[in-house]
This record gives C-alpha cells, sequence and structure tokens, in this order.
C-alpha cells in the first residue's frame, strides 16, 4: 500500500497540533460529548439529527439494515427535500435572507434571497411537470455555476425527479453514456460558458452528445452567453426550449409534495476500476439528515450569521451536498462564483471573500498549492478578517499546503478541517471537528459522531495503533449510496465483497493510524487516479486511448505531481510498432482523451513504447510503470514474464524518446 504513495510517508512525521482556541471552542455548534451521545446509542443519535429537518411523516423506524447492503433510514417518513431547502426558511420569517450571492466570471453579480428561491424553484417545478416530467423520471443537468443549476436540482426534487448533473467540462460521449444509461427525459443546459475570459459553446456538445438519445423528450436551455458567443445556437425545433421562455411565465405557486424517506434524490456517476462509470444513486431522508447535520458541525455554521463559499462545481458530489443540500437545509448565505480561480486575475477568490465577508470557505488541495505558487503576496492583499473556519477536501492534503492555508489565509487563527469521504459516503465521514479536535496538519483524523470508520489489513482485522491497511466504514451511515443505478451486484462488488465476512464497506483508499489512533489517508489502493481531487480510473483513459486508430496498446498510471495530486501519465504502443509518434502525434492522443472523456481527463504524459510490462498472466504491472512516471529505482521485476522489457522502456525513455 505504501508503494502507492511514497511521498505520503512523511505526512506520518508530522507532529505539530492546533487545538482550537478558548473562545473558538466556547461558541462551537458541537462540543466534545456528541461522541460520546453518537456512541452510547447510535440510532437514538441519528433520530435527534434528523430533527433538524421538516417531516410531514414521523418514520417509525430509524434504520432497518435488514436487507444489507442496502439500507433503509427514517422508515415510513415522508418530507420534501426542496421544501426543507426553501420554503420552511420563508414560513419561518427569512425569506429576506439572501440565499445565494451570485457571481459570474465577467463580474456581473445576482442577490438571490429565501423568497425569491421560493418562487423561482416552484416555477421550476411547474415547468418540469409541465413537460410530462413526474415523481421517478430522470432529468440530466449539464449546466455551468448558475443560479439555474441550483433551481432545476432543486426543482427536480420537489417534483421527486431524479437529477443526474453531469459535470460541464465533461465530453459529449460522457454526456450521452450517463443520459442513456439513467434513460433520461429531459436534459437541461445552457447555450454556452464563459471559461477565462471567453465564451466557450456548451448547447452544440448537447446536440452532438444526443444524436439519436432515444429517451430525450425535451432540451431546456439557460441563456447565458447569448451574443458572446459566436454564431447561433443550434436548436431543435419541438425538442428545444429556451429556460427564461419556459420558466418564466410559470406560476410562482407550487405545493411540495411529501415523498418516502427513501425516495431517489439523485444519480451522480463516478469513476470505477472499470471503463464505465457507476451510477451512484442517493436518496432523501438519510442524505439531508448527514449532510445538514456535517455542515453544521465540521463548519460550525450560524444560520442568518455566516456567509459561506464552497469552491467546487456542481458536477461533483462536493457541489451536491456542499451547496446544494446540506447548506441550504440549514439556512445558508452563500457565494456561488462561475468562474475560475485566475479571471480576470489571481486574486479573484481573495477579492470575492473581502467583498462578501465569507467568514467559512471550503476548497481543495490542489487549489492551495496553485495559491501557494501563485505566491503569497496575493492574497495579502486582500482584508481576509471575516474568515473563521477553512475546510479542505478531495486528496489527502500534505502539510506543508495545510500550514500555508492556515497562515497565509487563515491569519494562523481559524481552525483547518481536512474532511474525508466519497462521493458514494455523501456526505462528510471523518474529520477533525473545528472547536473540539487539537487539529494535525494532514490528517483527517477521526470519524465524525454517529460515523464508525476503521483501518484493517487484509483478513480485515483491525490494525494497532501505528499501523497501516484498509479504510473500511463499519456502521451504516444514514447518507450511504443505496446502489448503483441498474447494477445491484457491481454496488455488492465494489464495496461490499472485499470484506464480505465482516460486512465492511471498503472504501477504496488506504490508510493509517498514528500513535494516537488518528487516521491518515494515504490514497487509492485501486486503479483509480485522484486528479485535482477528480476521480479517473486508469481504464477510462486506456479505452480512451486505445480507441484511437494509432494506439495498439495502452497503460495508464496516476504519478504524484506538486499540485494536482497525482497527474495521468500515460504508456502506449503505437499500432505497427511505431517507436517515435513524434511530438505530434503525442498531442493529437492527449486532445484525443480530452474528446472521449474531458479536458481533465488529458494525460499530464505519454510515452511511447515498444512493450509493456506485463506478469506471466497477461496483467500490466502499473507499479514499474509507476516507478518510472515518477523517476524512481525500478522495483522488483520477478514477476514479469520478460524481465528485460524494463530495460527497454527505460533505455527509450532516457534516449529522449
Ligand atoms: C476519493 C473520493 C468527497 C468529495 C470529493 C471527492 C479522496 C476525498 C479526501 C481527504 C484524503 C480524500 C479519497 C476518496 N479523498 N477527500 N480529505 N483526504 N483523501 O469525491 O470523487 O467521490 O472521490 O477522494 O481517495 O476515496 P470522489
Amino acid at each position: 500500500m505504501t508503494e502507492q504513495s511514497p511521498a505520503l510517508d512523511n505526512l506520518l512525521t508530522e507532529s505539530r497540533t492546533f487545538p482550537p482556541s478558548e473562545e473558538f471552542a466556547g461558541q462551537a455548534n458541537a462540543k466534545a460529548e456528541l461522541y460520546a451521545t453518537a456512541d452510547a446509542d447510535r440510532e437514538q443519535f441519528w433520530a435527534g439529527q434528523a430533527e433538524r429537518l421538516s417531516w410531514d411523516t414521523q418514520w417509525s423506524q430509524v434504520l432497518d439494515w435488514t436487507n444489507a447492503p442496502f439500507a433503509k433510514w427514517f422508515v415510513g417518513g415522508k418530507l420534501n427535500v426542496a421544501y426543507n431547502c426553501v420554503d420552511r426558511h420563508v414560513e419561518s420569517g427569512h425569506g429576506d435572507q439572501v440565499a445565494i450571492h451570485w457571481v459570474g466570471e465577467p463580474g456581473d453579480t445576482r442577490d438571490i434571497t429565501y423568497a425569491q428561491l421560493k418562487d423561482e424553484v416552484s416555477k421550476a417545478a411547474n415547468a418540469l411537470s409541465s413537460l410530462g416530467v413526474v415523481a421517478g423520471d430522470v432529468v440530466a443537468i449539464q449546466l455551468q455555476m448558475v443560479p439555474e443549476a441550483i433551481f432545476a436540482m432543486l426543482a427536480c426534487a420537489r417534483i421527486g425527479a431524479l437529477h443526474s448533473v453531469v459535470f460541464g467540462g465533461f465530453s459529449p460521449t460522457a454526456l450521452r453514456a450517463r443520459v442513456d444509461d439513467a434513460a433520461a427525459k429531459v436534459v437541461i443546459t445552457s447555450d454556452g460558458q464563459y471559461r477565462r475570459g471567453k465564451a466557450a459553446p456548451m448547447k452544440a456538445n448537447v446536440d452532438e452528445a444526443l444524436q439519436g438519445a432515444e429517451t430525450v423528450q425535451k432540451v431546456i436551455v439557460v441563456k447565458r452567453t447569448g451574443s458572446d458567443l459566436e454564431g447561433e445556437t443550434p436548436w431543435t425545433e419541438g425538442r428545444d426550449l429556451w429556460w427564461h421562455e419556459l420558466v418564466d411565465g410559470q406560476s410562482a405557486e407550487h405545493k411540495p409534495e411529501a415523498f418516502d424517506s427513501e425516495h431517489p434524490l439523485f444519480i451522480l456517476y463516478t469513476s470505477g476500476t472499470t471503463g464505465k462509470p457507476k451510477g451512484i444513486l442517493h436518496t432523501s431522508g438519510g442524505y439531508l439528515t448527514q449532510t445538514a447535520y456535517t455542515h453544521n458541525v465540521v463548519f460550525d455554521h450560524k444560520p442568518g450569521e455566516d456567509v459561506y463559499w464552497c469552491t467546487a462545481d456542481i458536477g461533483w458530489i462536493t457541489g451536491h451536498s456542499y451547496i446544494v443540500y446540506g447548506p441550504l437545509a440549514n439556512r445558508v448565505t452563500q457565494v456561488v462564483y462561475e468562474g475560475t480561480p485566475n479571471t480576470p486575475h489571481e486574486g479573484r477568490h481573495w477579492e470575492i471573500i473581502q467583498k462578501y465577508k465569507v467568514s467559512i470557505y471550503y476548497t481543495a488541495p490542489t487549489l492551495i498549492r496553485t495559491f501557494m505558487k501563485w505566491g503569497e503576496d496575493i492574497p495579502a492583499k486582500y482584508d481576509l478578517s471575516s474568515l473563521r473556519v477553512l475546510g479542505s477536501v478531495g486528496e489527502p492534503i500534505n502539510p506543508e499546503a495545510w500550514i500555508w492555508y492556515r497562515e497565509k489565509i487563515g491569519a494562523n487563527k481559524t481552525p483547518v478541517v481536512d474532511t474525508w469521504w466519497q462521493t458514494e459516503t455523501g456526505a462528510i465521514m471523518i474529520s477533525p471537528l473545528p472547536g473540539v479536535t487539537a487539529a494535525k496538519p494532514g490528517s483527517a483524523q477521526r470519524a465524525l459522531p454517529g460515523i464508525s470508520a476503521k483501518v484493517v489489513d487484509d483478513t480485515g482485522t483491525e490494525v494497532p495503533h501505528g499501523g497501516g491497511g484498509y479504510l473500511v466504514l463499519d456502521k451504516p451511515w444514514p447518507s450511504m449510496l443505496r446502489g448503483v443505478w441498474g447494477d445491484a451486484e457491481r454496488f455488492r462488488d465494489t464495496y461490499w465483497s472485499r470484506f464480505s465476512e465482516q460486512g465492511y464497506y471498503f472504501a477504496g483508499d488506504g490508510a493509517k493510524y498514528d500513535g494516537d489512533g488518528d487516521i491518515w489517508l494515504l490514497g487509492r489502493v485501486d486503479d483509480v487516479m485522484n486528479v485535482s481531487g477528480h476521480r479517473i480510473s486508469t481504464t477510462e483513459v486506456e479505452s480512451a486511448l486505445v480507441s484511437h486508430p494509432t494506439v495498439a496498446e495502452a497503460a495508464v498510471v496516476g504519478a504524484t505531481d506538486p499540485t494536482t495530486g497525482q497527474g495521468i501519465v500515460a504508456f502506449v504502443i503505437l499500432r505497427g510498432n511505431a517507436v517515435d509518434g513524434g511530438d505530434g502525434a503525442v498531442q493529437e492522443l492527449r486532445n484525443h482523451v480530452a474528446k472521449e472523456i474531458g479536458p481533465i481527463a488529458k494525460p499530464r504524459q505519454i510515452m511511447v513504447v515498444a512493450e509493456l510490462p506485463k506478469t506471466r498472466s497477461g496483467k500490466i504491472m502499473r507499479r514499474l510503470l509507476r516507478d518510472v512516471a515518477e523517476n524512481r529505482q525500478i522495483g522488483d521485476v520477478t514477476t514479469l514474464a520478460d524481465s528485460s522489457v524494463m530495460d527497454l522502456i527505460s533505455s527509450g525513455l532516457n534516449s529522449g524518446k
């Protein structure tokens, strides 16, 4: 396991701790007793957390685990998720509170109050119903960070339709695979998006994706770039509708219907170890309970006082759980920013924090390292004194970045919470509590109250303090995935077969306990890479590469990268065994992958080789390729079918090919 991430070994020599100040601890939402309370009676604890929500029908049982691994939480309860995120705040007299300070990349802004959010969501819900969308239907959403993305998600939730949000940067091929897999009936997108100061087409890509897509009846198009975009927006009469024409004229009255606690809320696709992404299914009551609870205790959020900003995109689970559902259920006032962090300048985030007096900021290590690279003098120019909690998510954060974050952004006083979780877990699972935990830079530390995690060895036995192994979740949790869309077997196989005897959920991450029993995450142990906090499977990139006519064979590894965590390095054998593809050919392959999957999957480096290292059974030994990619001494080659292959690869590379 440590073979995966030797660079992370030095994490474990980190010994600094940062206890919360007395002042922070005194006012914190979560106190130390919470751990003991939760341990004493877990179900009772979660029943208490579910009281954060407004239920139309009270549940009769907290957890039904009799059909494990298919959990049911808050059995018999009924609620409307959108009502919980919007209407009830208006009803309790907070209609004038700003829910969203939206900031467009070109500098346009929009403040949306809870009363306005209620109107927008209601109109969008009426619009979807007018198109024949009913509870249980799937609506695919490919939108950049515009308010309509949030309206659309909540409108789906309001009428019981499932949304399947597809990251705006995904290719037409990737969108189509997701639309087909879930049989989406409606697709919501925009004409174009602003990216680094330029308008780029979006609808044209969606049209390419949807050619011959039989399940899709309507495409709703948000006008965002308008005339800034070159050329006409391609249009299919009878299928396509402008959002403003369809939605704006709808009634703002819409009665939210109560759905079962286990009613599906959304599907979100994530990379697994095979080429085909998995549709992770989340349901209503348990998911909203845990996202609301964690948003409250981990970020110490105070409704009506804090200004919160999670920099994720709604195309990822972080955007679902910590922009849309958890925060809005907690009556947040939050910033939503459309653009990239260096448009038009590298101080954009700090400028926004200063302007809106952001007090809670949640971002990813890759961005923190990028900020470090840009230089501390940039944030130093802004007033960041409103900040009181900083969060990190997506990959292990190295102590150096953690310390920089706390010192340069948090004035050396804000707690930093390193939150471990996954698309599958739905909400934060392992994290310090900002008013309780003496934080250790680089460690996510301890499962939250109500959650249980362990580090175990191959046989499923918990390792002693100081030992390393696999991270498992040994007890069900409310926001756990309820399955893989349309593939119950893959659900069991991927997550529950590894430690089936014990009934543990296998997270796919390596981890280690330190001497105090705190957990340090060490990265994936499967063939999944983590590039800038995004999961990309090696197989997915390999199949994209071999789909190019010049490629005979490909092997992909994630190599340690100082900024993105891991970078994608591909080894390809060209057809006819050409050993030199030339720069043009390599560039073409990189672009091909971007076109097949999306720009985030573009390999950092492609090396043309004559052979790939394989075992006698034909399995590619990625470990050895990682050694090459990371410029390390090549490890044990004795299990190779042909041990001279590595010499061939190394000498080819040394000669500059
Ligand atoms: C994988 C999940 C959870 C939202 C973002 C990613 C890695 C995530 C941490 C962290 C170490 C982390 C794990 C995990 N990961 N957070 N704080 N420390 N590793 O969601 O795309 O489902 O990826 O991201 O490897 O398994 P995701």
